[in-house]
């Protein structure tokens, strides 16, 4: 868009009717702070810069957001008027339209903004309002025209007369004006109304009053332009929000198989012909390859995956996945973890911080904490590293092609070399070299015929049977 258009979104506001103790601007929405989704609307748009407008919890926003927006500080939050006011000397001074956006609408698009600047400039109007038609109208500023259809002024919900009330055009909280007009008609506004506030939307009413031409673009879908006041509407914007990147991914080739347990977060990628199974949350940075089947039941948080890998009923975070990988069911898999190509993960295993080399089997009952593991080891049933001797955590290095027994206790820190086998129930203190057996455990004693012969004892001695 034009060089000369810039942004003012107001996140400045605390957010009372949430009933949190975080200022609104940063409450999680799909994972993401919920003014970033305006902030990424209008960056998709090509506009820069964008001023942000922030008062309560002003640094903890901030940080939320990023460095890369303008901020203005709002000490006091007086109102949407008095916060765009704040912004106004951040304006770069040879800024033409201004586009104006509450922090609060997640679901805007940039074609939202570049239809409200297209109308503003086509018309050449003082202002373009995009307002909606709400079936229930509760909550929102109302849309006054005069009998010619004129906008001539907004009534805010708790101003309104009961006649205004039944108006079911509404103020959405996004504008673009012409940055002169607004420069000129902030300072004109009052205070004097239910709420005590400068409110934003009395611009309208002023600029009507001068005869300045004010229009409106009415979006074809009033659902992007909603905004979240609490945390029931927090709710219904997430589930319009979370079906639309469902949407996308299935436009791109991912299947899908029940959006309505599907969780994934606006900044994970997904290869094509991968299966959603039900119930699966992918989170945070998680990019997953193509030809994958993720779920029934599964969580990924921050996790790279490659190409044909089956992951199932398991809770992954921060792990690295190469391709051919499979893991699950009950697998808990901790951060620093990379499984390298033709891994396969069975069930009730917990790994913490290990490099699983390619083709290794860790079928059952296991954990591996800080360890490496060579290629094609397998590690038998009920494996244990012994990571932590109560103060610091030491590795535990296994080669290529070792064979551990089920139910082997390593105790680090301990190398076993490649070709190694470790007899099943031994607890592993020392080092292994390269293609020895080490059998650590006492010996069995069979007593042939002792029950028989204890059986007999009891009978001669006329003992009772008991
Ligand atoms: C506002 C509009 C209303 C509109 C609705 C659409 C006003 C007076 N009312 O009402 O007409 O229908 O949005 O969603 O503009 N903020 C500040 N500083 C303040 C007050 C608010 O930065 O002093 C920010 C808030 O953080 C929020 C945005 O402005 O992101 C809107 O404020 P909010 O209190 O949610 O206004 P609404 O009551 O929704
Ligand atoms: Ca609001």
């Amino acid at each position: 868009m034009a060089s000369r258009l810039t942004a003012i979104v107001m996140a400045a506001g605390k957010g009372t009717r949430m009933q949190s103790e975080r200022p609104k601007a940063i409450i999680s929405l799909l994972g993401q702070p919920l003014s970033s989704y305006v902030l990424r609307a209008l960056e998709q748009a090509g506009v820069e810069p964008i001023i942000v407008v922030v008062g309560h919890g002003a640094e903890e926003v901030k940080q939320a957001l990023g460095e890369q927006y303008r901020y203005a500080l709002q000490a006091e939050q007086l109102g949407t008027g008095h916060a765009v006011m704040q912004a106004i000397p951040h304006l770069p001074p040879d800024a033409q339209y201004v586009l104006i956006a509450a922090g609060d609408s997640p679901l805007v698009t940039p074609e939202v903004f570049q239809s409200l600047y297209e109308s503003a400039v086509q018309t050449d109007a003082a202002c373009a309002l995009a307002t909606a038609l709400l079936d229930d109208p509760t909550g929102y500023g109302r849309i006054l025209r005069n009998e010619r259809g004129d906008v001539i002024g907004i009534v805010e919900e708790k101003d309104a007369a009961p006649e205004q009330k039944a108006i079911r055009e509404v103020c959405t909280s996004f504008y673009c004006f012409r940055a002169d007009v607004l420069r000129d008609a902030l300072p004109r506004l009052s205070n004097q109304n239910a709420q005590g506030e400068y409110y934003l939307t009395d611009v309208i009413g002023i600029l009507a009053g001068q005869g300045a031409l004010v229009v409106t673009w009415q979006s074809p879908d009033p659902t992007l332009l909603l905004g979240v006041n609490n945390r029931w509407e927090l709710a219904q914007v997430g589930h319009t929000l979370r079906m639309r990147i469902l949407k996308q991914h299935c436009l791109e080739g991912v299947t899908v198989v029940d959006p309505a347990t599907t969780y994934i977060e606006p900044t994970v990628q997904i290869g094509r012909d991968t299966v959603i199974e039900p119930n699966t949350h992918l989170r945070g940075n998680t990019v997953v390859g193509a030809n994958c089947t993720l779920g029934p039941d599964l969580y990924l948080q921050d996790c790279i995956v490659g190409d044909n890998c089956h992951l199932f009923r398991s809770h992954i975070l921060q792990a690295r996945i190469e391709r051919d990988v499979s893991v699950g069911p009950f697998a808990h898999i901790r951060p620093g973890t990379v499984l390298h190509n033709g891994v396969r993960v069975g069930d009730f295993v917990e790994i913490k911080n290990v490099e699983v080399g390619e083709g290794a089997k860790v079928l059952h009952l296991t954990y591996l904490g800080d360890a490496t593991i060579g290629k094609g080891t397998n590690i038998g049933a009920g494996t244990i590293t012994c990571n932590y001797d109560g103060e610091r955590k030491h590795r535990t290095v296994i080669g290529d092609g070792v064979f551990v027994g089920s139910h082997a206790t390593l105790i680090a820190p301990l190398t076993i070399g490649d070709g190694a086998y470790i007899a099943a129930g031994s607890p592993i203190t020392d080092d292994v070299p390269p293609e020895s057996l080490a059998i650590a455990r006492s010996y069995q004693t069979v007593k042939a015929g002792w029950v028989r012969k204890r059986r007999e004892s009891k009978h001669s001695a006329g003992g009772t049977e008991q």
